[in-house]
């Protein structure tokens, strides 16, 4: 189930900058050759990822979920000529084709990929992130939430992806997937959390936005 209707969605598109040729060949590229390609998070979403970064100028970046790199592309559009973004995917198999259109970007050198379980590497990283964005498995988000806690500046911000799972959310509870399930445990945990501020985003499938307030 989409949430935004699609007539919407191509009107949102139409007044939205067009994908690069580079983020539509990688869109292309991973639509014919990997699974579940409705993962990536395509041109809308990518131009929003973009427009938020260009927005807070990061310097250090945090992805968990790359995928095929689409959204780690865009997110780094706004990094700080000194910036950094490290990004996250336990899947192997699909780093070959995210690395290739990294370096096809220019941005081989202002991106680290890490392959594994994201909880198991999030400790490692010695860094204070402006900018995080969680999209990846969605049993995980909570998790996520209080491991990157600590690593991020006060001001900074956590996006979550797919907080309205397909619509899954506003069933009734009996009809709801474990995962729309996780996405409304997630909400509860950012909204109730006298630390943070929030903002759900209703764009393609439910972007929730998360200040970290300053005092
Ligand atoms: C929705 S996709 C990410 C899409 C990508 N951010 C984009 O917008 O193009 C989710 C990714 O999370 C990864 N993933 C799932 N569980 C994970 C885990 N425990 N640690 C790290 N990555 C995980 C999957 O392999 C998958 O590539």
């Amino acid at each position: 189930m989409e949430v935004i209707p699609p007539d919407i969605q191509a009107f949102a598109e139409k007044y939205t900058t067009p994908e690069t040729d580079l983020l539509y060949r990688l869109h292309r590229e991973t639509y014919l050759k990997v699974e579940q390609p409705h993962m990536l998070s395509g041109h809308l979403q990518g131009r929003f990822l973009t427009m938020i970064s260009q927005m807070i100028r990061p310097r250090r970046i945090l992805e968990i979920g790359t995928y095929t790199g689409y959204s780690a592309i865009c997110l780094a559009q706004g990094l700080t000529d000194d910036g950094h973004l490290h990004t996250i995917d336990v899947n192997e198999e699909l780093e070959t084709l995210s690395a290739k259109y990294i370096a096809a970007a220019g941005l081989k050198d202002k991106i680290t990929q890490h392959t594994g379980k994201a909880s198991e590497i999030i400790p490692g990283l010695q860094e204070v992130f402006d900018l995080v964005f969680i999209d990846a498995d969605k049993a995980g988000y909570e998790g996520y939430y209080d491991q990157v806690w600590e690593r991020l500046r006060p001001g900074g911000f956590i996006l979550a992806d797919n907080v309205l799972y397909h619509g899954e959310v506003v069933l009734p509870e009996n009809e709801q997937s474990n995962n729309a399930k996780a996405m409304i445990r997630f909400a509860q945990k950012a909204v109730t959390d006298n630390r943070a501020e929030t903002l759900l985003l209703s764009l393609r499938d439910g972007v929730l936005m998360i200040r970290k307030k300053t005092h």
